[in-house]
């Protein structure tokens, strides 16, 4: 393992009727609040009733920014921070899935400083305070309701960046498996290959003696595996959407990467996509992820041969590690399509046009992946993988 230091705030409240604690939770912040959500899925399955709900019973001022995004754009954020400024707001309430969550995270920085919100997600400005934030997960996917990582899209430059900050963690987040029944199957999908990207982003790292961030990763895979198709066929099943809702979570609140730095390589050749084309980011990633295992397998054949056999259940007998490690990916890949994911940026009508911008957007750091460092031609190779 390598040395670490690790500390997450976030407050969990998980379960049927946990949205109760926000009578508890809500007032140790104060009255003011900017409810922050999507598209409108939470009016109409009910979310937004009880939410509002428990708001009235504690006379909270209630100041609302609808309408985030999927793939949640600066200017929505820009909005939040001048209604957090214009109305003395004391905590944002963000209730939807990763894209309002992370708008959300942007507001709250962005509410303690003078600096323009695409300065913060650029990096050029760090802000050094946030508003409290709070989150009512509704969609299984991210995880960030408990981490404080976020990813904003700036459609006029075409630029898609994750950035994050300690003061950013939710003080809270409230998980009422309940509340992800209506997700519809395509999005239930996209946040099972979200969550399993997370966590394969993360195992392929290159510390040595890891067993137990290990074991957890190919249990939490092999129980997403096995449930995901469960919750597909009834998706109202409580228990299967509290699987997916607790994998989620885990898949990027830290845990598995005590001790280890993974990839992700592959979410920023993700983000650089959508960037261009505004497709989903789980779709982004079942076309590249497989293509990335391939073009990288040489690294570590043992362990892609490792993820074969403890997830995939890959007979290894009488097999090189590469050969185990390949029919471990194809595994991966089919199992991505029988849910229903695209396997080609065909599938979205993306060709080669926009390769360049794409490969630039990805270097605009240098070289990237910790796993294995990625330059211009190792990108353009698996991009053209995925076509
Ligand atoms: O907008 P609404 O009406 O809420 O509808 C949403 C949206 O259309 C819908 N939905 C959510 N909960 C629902 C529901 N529909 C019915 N019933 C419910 N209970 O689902 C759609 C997708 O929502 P979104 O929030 O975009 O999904 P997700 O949670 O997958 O978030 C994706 C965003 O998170 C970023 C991605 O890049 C993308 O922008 N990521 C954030 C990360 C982080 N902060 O740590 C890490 C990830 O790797 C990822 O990059
Ligand atoms: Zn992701």
């Amino acid at each position: 393992m390598q040395t670490f230091s690790f500390h997450n705030p976030v407050k969990i409240h998980f379960g049927k009727g946990s949205i109760e604690q926000l009578r508890h939770e809500l007032p140790k912040y104060g009255s003011n609040i900017l409810l922050v959500y999507g598209g409108g899925s939470i009016k109409a399955n009910g979310v937004y009733d009880d939410i509002m709900t428990i708001l009235n019973d504690l006379h909270s001022t209630v100041v609302e920014l609808p309408g985030v995004e999927p793939n949640p754009r600066v200017e929505t954020a820009r909005k939040g921070i001048a209604l957090c400024k214009e109305h003395a707001i004391d905590l944002v309430l963000a209730v939807g899935g990763g894209s309002v969550i992370d708008c959300a995270k942007l507001i709250v920085a962005g509410a303690t400083v003078e600096a323009d919100a695409w300065d913060i997600v650029t990096k050029k400005v760090f802000p050094t305070d946030a508003l409290p934030l709070a989150t009512v997960l509704t969609i299984a996917a991210t995880a960030s309701e408990m981490n404080s990582g976020s990813v904003i899209t700036n459609l006029e430059t075409q630029e898609k960046f994750g950035w994050g900050n300690p003061h950013c963690f939710p003080k809270f987040s409230i998980l009422d498996p309940s509340y992800t029944f209506s997700v519809p199957t395509n999005q239930t999908v996209n946040g099972v290959v979200d969550t399993m990207t997370h966590i394969l982003e993360q195992y392929f790292n290159n510390a040595t003696n890891t067993p137990i961030t290990d074991e957890m990763s190919e249990g939490i895979l092999r129980t997403i595996i096995r449930v995901a198709p469960l919750a597909l066929e009834d998706p109202t099943n409580f228990e299967h959407r509290e699987t997916l809702m607790l994998a989620g979570t885990l898949g990027l609140n830290g845990f598995l990467s005590l001790g280890s730095r993974g990839d992700w390589a592959t979410h920023n050749i993700e983000h650089a996509v959508s960037a261009v084309y505004d497709i989903p980011h789980a779709g982004g990633l079942a076309i590249l992820f497989p293509n990335w295992m391939k073009h990288n397998v040489h690294v570590n054949p043992a362990r892609f041969a490792k993820l074969a056999t403890t997830v995939f259940n890959i007979d290894a007998t009488n097999k090189t590690d590469e050969q185990v490690a390949l029919e471990g990916i194809e595994a991966l890949s089919a199992f991505w399509t029988s849910i229903g994911v695209p396997n080609r940026l065909a599938d979205y009508d993306i060709d080669a046009t926009h390769f360049d911008d794409m490969i630039q957007h990805c270097l605009v750091n240098g070289p990237f992946g910790n796993f294995n460092q990625l330059q211009a031609e190792d990108v353009r190779s698996i991009l053209e993988q995925s076509l």
